[in-house]
C-alpha cells in the first residue's frame, strides 16, 4: 500500500517518529520476552499471525497473548489472508495456517474481543503468484473484557 497515498519524504518523515522498535515472537507467551509491557490501547499485526502458527492451538495461544497486551477497551487491527497454506517471498516459499473468517473471529472472541470490522478484499491475479489464499481481511476488534 505504501507510495499509493504518501511521498517518501512523508514514509521517512513517518518512520523518524517511531521511538523503539523491538524484537517480538507471537508465539510467546509474553511476545516481548524478557521485557515487561504495559498494556496498549491499540496493537497492529500485519500478515504475521497464520504466518507464525503451526496449528490452531498455537493461533489461539498467540492470540491470547496479543490479548494481554491490550488495555481493556483497546483495539486491535489485524490485516492477513484467509485460507491461505503457503506462501513466496524472494527465492523462499512459507507455510501458513490456512483458516477461514469464523475460525479468526471465534478465536478472537473466545480471548474477549467483540469484532468491529471485518472486510475483505479479493486477491489481484498478481498477488496471487505470490500467495495460494484469497481474500485478504482487515479486521478491527475491540478487548472487551
Ligand atoms: C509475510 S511477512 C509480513 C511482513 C509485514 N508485517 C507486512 O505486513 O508486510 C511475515 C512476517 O511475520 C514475521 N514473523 C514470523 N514469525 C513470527 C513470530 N513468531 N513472531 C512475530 N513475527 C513473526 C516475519 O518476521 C515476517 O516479517
Amino acid at each position: 500500500m505504501e507510495g499509493r497515498s504518501r511521498s517518501p519524504e512523508e514514509v521517512e518523515q513517518r518512520l523518524r517518529q517511531i521511538v523503539q522498535v523491538l524484537k517480538c515472537d507471537v508465539t510467546l507467551e509474553n511476545p516481548f520476552h524478557p521485557l515487561p509491557m504495559e498494556p496498549a490501547d491499540c496493537i497492529t499485526c500485519s500478515l504475521c499471525l497464520e504466518e507464525a502458527c503451526e496449528d490452531e492451538e498455537e493461533y489461539d495461544r498467540a492470540v491470547g497473548s496479543i490479548a494481554a497486551l491490550l488495555k481493556p477497551g483497546g483495539s486491535l487491527v489485524l490485516t492477513d489472508i484467509l485460507n491461505q497454506s503457503c506462501g513466496i517471498m524472494g527465492e523462499q516459499t512459507f507455510g501458513c495456517l490456512a483458516l477461514t473468517q469464523s475460525q479468526v473471529e471465534e478465536t478472537l472472541k473466545g480471548h474477549g474481543f467483540s469484532i468491529k470490522e471485518f472486510d475483505t478484499q479479493p486477491a489481484t491475479e498478481f498477488e496471487k503468484k505470490y500467495i495460494d489464499g484469497d481474500p485478504f481481511f482487515y479486521l478491527v476488534a475491540q478487548k472487551t473484557e
